[in-house]
Formats: C-alpha cells, sequence, structure tokens
C-alpha cells in the first residue's frame, strides 16, 4: 500500500509533520517542543538569540542567492561548489584552470581575493508587524495601503538605532500580513581558499542534477576578511581573518536513518499557501510551456556543444543554469500531478469553506475570497501564459534579444533624461560586455532565435504579437531566413562591431542602437507585450495579490490550531527532520545514503559529466578513507533528510541535534521538486553532502589537511 494515496493525509498535513521555514526570532514559541521531542538537544536561543552569541552568527547568505557557514574561529567559509562557481571561473585562467583543476590554497597568502562576493550576517531581528500597519485599515484601497505603508517603513528605519556597519532591512512575510526589520552586516572581502575539481565538485552535472541518489562534492571553500577591528571593509592586502562570534564544529559521527536534522540558511522563495486554481495554472499551463521552450533552446545548444569543444566550454555555465530551472519545472509539473496536489489543495479549500459555512462573521468576511481568486486566475491566465511565453522565447533564452532589452533602459535614458546623464551611465551599461562576449557564438544564438521565433509565433495569439513575427518571417523567407538577416546585419553580434558603435558620439551609439535589426526586432516585440498584456497583469495582479493576502490572514484565523510559517523571501529560516528513506513510487525503495562505490559505479573515463580524477580512483582502490570511513569501512558521499528547503538553501549546513555540522545541503529529490508549492513530508527531501566526504576530499584528495587544523572536530 502506498501511503500518498490516503485520503486522510491530504487534509492538514502541516499538523502530522514539521514541514516548514521557520523565523529563527518565534522558535521558541513555535517549534522548540516539537523539535526536542524529535531529538534536539539545544534550545531554542542557541539556535538565535538576538543578545547573546548563537549558531545564527555562524550563517550567512553567501554572494546574493546562496547559503555560506563559518566552520572556524578564523572565518573560514563553508558553501557549494555551484554557489562559489562564478568566483571559481572568474579566478580561472587557461594556465590556473580552477574550475578543471580544482586548487587549494598551501597558506594565507594563496587565497585569492574573489571581486564583487559578498556574504550578510544577521545581527538582529524585529517584529515591526504594528508599526509598519499603522495606519492602515480595513478596505482602504490598495494604492493608499501601500503607501501608507511605505511611509511607515521609512519612519521604522529612522528611528532604528543600528549600529556602525549595520545595515537595515525590511521584509514583508505571510503575503504582506507581517514585517520584520533585520540589522544585517555584510562582508566584502572574501577570498578563495579552496575547491575540488569540477568533476568532483559537479559530478553528475545535469543528468544527476535534481536526482536521488546523488555523488556530488558540491563544495567551496572561502575566508571571510575585516578590518583589524573586525569589521567589514572593502579588499587591503593588511585586512586580517575575521573572527564570527560563532563557528560550526564538525562531527565525523554521520547519520542514521531517523537522526535529527536542521538547515539553517536563506531560502529564496516559495508558494505553499496558493489556491488550487493558482497551482494548477502553474502546473498544467506555465510550466509546461517554459519546459517546451527550454527544451528546444536547450537541444540546439548541446547539439553545437558536442560538435565544438570550445563551444562546450563556452556554453557549460549557461547550459547549466537554463537546464537547472528546466528541469525543476519539468519535475515540478510531474509531481504535483502523480502525488496529486490538485485535489490535495481542493479537499483543503473544502474544508476552509466548511469552516466558514459554520461562522457567520467569517462567511461575511472570507466567503468570497475563493471564487474570486478563482475567476480572477481564469482572467489572467491568458495574459501570464502571453507574459512566460514573451520572456522566455524573447528575452531568457535568446541572448541576442537578451542583449537588446538590457541595453534598452540606458538608451532610453537619453531622451528622457538627457545627453549628460545618458554618458555618466555608459560605464555601467556595457560594463558587463566583455563577460558576454567572452563566452558568445553568434551562430548557436542565431539557430536559437529562429526556433524562439517560430515557437513565439505558433503558440502567442496572433493579436499580441504573433501576426507580427509571422508577417516579418514571410518578407525574409521563413524564420530562419529572419534569424540569418537580423544577425548578418547587427552590431550586437559581437565585442569588434559593438565597440565600434560605442566609439560614437552620445546622439549616433543611441541612434545605431535603436536602428539594429536585432535591437528593433526586440523593441516591436515588447512593444506588442507592453501594449497588449502587460495592463492586463498590471491590473490583475495587483488584486490577486491582494485577495492572497486576505486568504493567507483567512487560513491562518479558520486553522486556527494550525501552524502556518511564512513562505520562503530571502531570510534567515531554520527548517527541521530527519534523515529519511523514501518511496516514490510502487515497490521502489531510496535509501538514504550514497557513497563513493557508487561514484564510482557511475564512472564514466572521460565524459563530460561522470569522469573522476585519478586519484580518487586510487583511494579507492586502497580503501585509504582515513577517519572518515563508516565502521563497515565505506566513504559517504551523500544523503536525504525530510528538511524543507528551496533555492537559496544551497550551501545551508546540515546540523545535529547538538548543532554540530555533519552536511552540507545542495538540492532536492526529483519527485519532490514541486515542494515549493505543494511539500508533501512523504515524497519530498533535500540532499545534502556528507561532511566526511567533504573533509576526506579537502584532505587526502586534496592535499589541504592543515585546514582541518582550524576546524573544531567533534568525533
Ligand atoms: N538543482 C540545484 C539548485 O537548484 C543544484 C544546481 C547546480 N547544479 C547543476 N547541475 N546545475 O540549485
Ligand atoms: N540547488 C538549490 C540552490 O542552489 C537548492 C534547492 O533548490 O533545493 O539553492
Amino acid at each position: 500500500m502506498k501511503k500518498f494515496f490516503a485520503p486522510f493525509l491530504f487534509l492538514f498535513p502541516v499538523l502530522l509533520t514539521a514541514q516548514g521555514m521557520w523565523v529563527p526570532l518565534l522558535l521558541e514559541k513555535q517549534n522548540e517542543k516539537e523539535m526536542r521531542s524529535m531529538g534536539l538537544k539545544l534550545h531554542a536561543d542557541d539556535i538565535f538569540s538576538n543578545f547573546e552569541p548563537s549558531i545564527k552568527d555562524a550563517i550567512c547568505q553567501f554572494d546574493g542567492g546562496c547559503t555560506g557557514e563559518m566552520i572556524s574561529p578564523d572565518g573560514l567559509l563553508l558553501t557549494n561548489h555551484h554557489c562559489g562557481f562564478d568566483a571559481i571561473q572568474k579566478l580561472s585562467s587557461l594556465e590556473n584552470n580552477y574550475v578543471e583543476n580544482g586548487y587549494w590554497a598551501k597558506n594565507r597568502s594563496e587565497e585569492k581575493p574573489a571581486e564583487g562576493v559578498t556574504a550578510v550576517f544577521i545581527s538582529r531581528m524585529e517584529d515591526v508587524t504594528a508599526l509598519a500597519l499603522q495606519g492602515v485599515t480595513v478596505g482602504m484601497a490598495e494604492r493608499d495601503r501601500q503607501s501608507q505603508i511605505d511611509k511607515n517603513l521609512a519612519q521604522i528605519k529612522v528611528n532604528a538605532k543600528k549600529e556602525k556597519f549595520e545595515d537595515i532591512m525590511i521584509r514583508p512575510f505571510y503575503n504582506g500580513n507581517q514585517y520584520y526589520l533585520f540589522f544585517t552586516k555584510t562582508f566584502n572581502d572574501v577570498r578563495f581558499v579552496g575547491a575540488p575539481p569540477s568533476s568532483i565538485g559537479k559530478f553528475g552535472s545535469d543528468t544527476d542534477n535534481w536526482v536521488w541518489p546523488r555523488h556530488t562534492g558540491d563544495f567551496s571553500m572561502f575566508r571571510i576578511y575585516a578590518d583589524k577591528d573586525g569589521n567589514p571593509a572593502g579588499y587591503a592586502a593588511d585586512n586580517v581573518p575575521y573572527h564570527p562570534k560563532r563557528f560550526l564544529p564538525i562531527s565525523l559521527k554521520g547519520v542514521e536513518e531517523g537522526d535529527f536534522t536542521m538547515v539553517y540558511g536563506f531560502p529564496g522563495a516559495t508558494n505553499e499557501y496558493l489556491t488550487e486554481a493558482a497551482v494548477r495554472q502553474i502546473g498544467e499551463v506555465l510550466d509546461p510551456a517554459k519546459v517546451s521552450i527550454r527544451d528546444r533552446a536547450l537541444k540546439i545548444m548541446d547539439g553545437y556543444m558536442r560538435k565544438d569543444p570550445a563551444v562546450k566550454i563556452a556554453y557549460v555555465a549557461r547550459y547549466a543554469s537554463i537546464a537547472n530551472a528546466w528541469k525543476k519545472w519539468l519535475g515540478e509539473m510531474q509531481g504535483l500531478k502523480t502525488y496529486h496536489a490538485f485535489d490535495k489543495k481542493k479537499e483543503y479549500e473544502a474544508a476552509f469553506t466548511t469552516r466558514i459555512e459554520q461562522n457567520p462573521d467569517w462567511k461575511y468576511r472570507y466567503g468570497n475570497l475563493l471564487p474570486r481568486l478563482r475567476k480572477l486566475y481564469e482572467d489572467i491566465e491568458p495574459y501570464a501564459f502571453a507574459r512566460d511565453y514573451y520572456l522566455e522565447t524573447m528575452v531568457r533564452n535568446n541572448e541576442i534579444l537578451g542583449l537588446a532589452s538590457s541595453l534598452s533602459g540606458w538608451i532610453g535614458t537619453y531622451e528622457k533624461n538627457g545627453e549628460a546623464f545618458f554618458v555618466s551611465k555608459q560605464k555601467d551599461a556595457t560594463s558587463g560586455l566583455p563577460d558576454f562576449y567572452k563566452d558568445y557564438r553568434p551562430e548557436v544564438d542565431q539557430t536559437i532565435l529562429a526556433a524562439m521565433l517560430e515557437m513565439f509565433a505558433e503558440h502567442v495569439r496572433p493579436e499580441w504579437g504573433a501576426s507580427d513575427v509571422q508577417a516579418m518571417a514571410k518578407e525574409k523567407g521563413g524564420f530562419e531566413a529572419l534569424a540569418a538577416d537580423v544577425f548578418k546585419n547587427s552590431a550586437l553580434t559581437s565585442q569588434a562591431k559593438i565597440n565600434a558603435v560605442l566609439a560614437k558620439k552620445p546622439a549616433d551609439i543611441v541612434e545605431t542602437i535603436k536602428n539594429d535589426p536585432a535591437y528593433k526586432l526586440w523593441d516591436r516585440l515588447q512593444q506588442n507585450y507592453v501594449a497588449n498584456v502587460q495592463p492586463k497583469i498590471q491590473e490583475l495582479q495587483p488584486q490577486i495579490n491582494l485577495l492572497q493576502r486576505e486568504y493567507m490572514a483567512a487560513q491562518m484565523v479558520v486553522f486556527k490550531e494550525k501552524r502556518f510559517f511564512p513562505d520562503a523571501n530571502s531570510t534567515l529560516r531554520l527548517t527541521y527532520g530527519k534523515v529519511r528513506s523514501f518511496s516514490p513510487r510502487d515497490a521502489v525503495r531510496y535509501e538514504f545514503q550514497t557513497d563513493l562505490d557508487g561514484v564510482m559505479e557511475k564512472y564514466i573515463p572521460g565524459d563530460y559529466e561522470f569522469n573522476v580524477p585519478e586519484k580518487l580512483i586510487s583511494l579507492w582502490k586502497s580503501k585509504d578513507y582515513g577517519q572518515y570511513a563508516t565502521k563497515d569501512g565505506r566513504l559517504p558521499v551523500a544523503f536525504i533528510g525530510s528538511n524543507h528547503t528551496t533555492g537559496g538553501n544551497s550551501g545551508s549546513p546540515a546540523l545535529d541535534a547538538r548543532g554540530n555540522l555533519i552536511g552540507l545541503n545542495f538540492d532536492r529529490v526529483w519527485e519532490g521538486t514541486m515542494s515549493d508549492l505543494n511539500y508533501d513530508p512523504a515524497i519530498c527531501r533535500n540532499i545534502m553532502v556528507d561532511i566526511r566526504y567533504v573533509l576526506f576530499l579537502i584532505d587526502k584528495l586534496g592535499g589541504a589537511g592543515y585546514l582541518l587544523d582550524e576546524m573544531k572536530l567533534a568525533k
């Protein structure tokens, strides 16, 4: 019997499990008891405190979108390989290819400044809901409400007593029903300490991405530097290692099925409280559209990459990033269907409706919410589809139109703000071009453009731009001919050509770019979008947001016995669960742990996804695993747990019941990629690299065992 078909589980999954991404400030009130009953040996204020050093002082947001953690008193920072990848790539050259070969600084002078990389710590946080919503009344017009809130937030910022080197950030929670204030500290002298070769840090690459069983050593290491007083400072040769208030001790004990675990980090965005109508639209309309577009673009890229190793190197990062979201959406749409998300949402809404029917006040206040949301989602559907279609075909998957789009802001300032302003922005607007052209292959992009135009013409409504594209194609003799014509005559196709344009007088730059065929094509499509699609979205989306906010508040009133965690919003959260195997379907069971034998099972000599370094093979053959081996002599690689995570949690520490580091979060399992919309505790698992594999790779493979001297190992 497959448990997930039991209908009673559909009803209140929140009551039965510890799912959720919890606000650290509220742990004592909301979670401590449950966490301790699950095995936690700490108290809430060991994990988060505004006053005393706590584990939160070891956690930072890394480089904007990931999480990192302090693992030594000298500011040693651990995060994922895919989180450090950009920095590693920028520091690499053909002679010193750290992406390919890995790197380990032999001493601090060999640690390499990773320009632009930031690490943000949270010093304190506060609930400022009452102040933020002061003067906001029921039934207030949305615009008035927002401007009242904006005024309040500005006042809160003025009054907040921040210390030197602190910044202030206020974020809405629960769809805008609550507000929290954060005092943050941002360090930007971050230096690259080391990483394994990509064949380990990215082992399995796109094929294994979002999939369990997994065998990736997805980690990299940096160090935070500060001024001599321990405060954030820009890079300076005489900066010193940062001494965090807390760092994480590391446990080599390993994990067993059922062990308590928690993951502490900066999850980006989830939507767990949407209605059935909304989730259905994502799973049945928007995801499939985006997936089919990326399918096409990825196949084209792959074709060129297979033919030419130089193209392969140039496009590998772009391919990985486009494929990452593509694969997630695919898993999401399949998971929603397979695991009955729509039925679950329907049953939940039925329970909500039953309750409000029994209470006249609720019925009066909330009775219209679900029908109105359903209607609004119906109304917005064609526009939302057209928006995603436009963005995917004309901006995201197409480099030349994407470039036109990103230049348009600057070009637009010439008329709006005058020549002097335009000139002052030239550096900002064009500084990314060398990076762009370094990996740009017009022949690849041209083929993609033809395909994107064809898909757009076929799937978007004629009056919303498709007939326009068809007419253009007809005039030139087809989509391929249209794309060829654009590429033949555009100056956006190479650094040399665009340099020639940028050397002109400001008025001529603007004139030339505005008349460039690629820019013109983008502009025409964009105008179609702005005229036909955007106004309706701008009209409907705020109404949806308002009702979603009210629906969120209503759920919290109507299901008062239930705990609600706020959707992820890139702020610090704690999620907890257990090390857990799972069964995705009849007769299939996934074990909770992988090991090095599994890496060698997947090994394909010379393959770009499944190759491994010779040295790893010899360590495997001699079983030279040292203190990192399990009792039965295996080397653990990765494990899964029922921690509720999302994008942004990459690099987050996985901690045991005592707060020791046992792993590094980096992904989720295929069947559970739907978890941003429909977390199902039976199916959804996060994937972590085992810390013993990390240390083995540093020590035995990398020969950088001296780094372990500054760590604290709890054996
Ligand atoms: N799927 C993980 C996440 O969303 C890992 C991505 C990096 N790995 C890759 N093969 N692209 O970010
Ligand atoms: N791989 C993701 C990240 O980079 C984590 C996830 O989506 O589970 O944050």
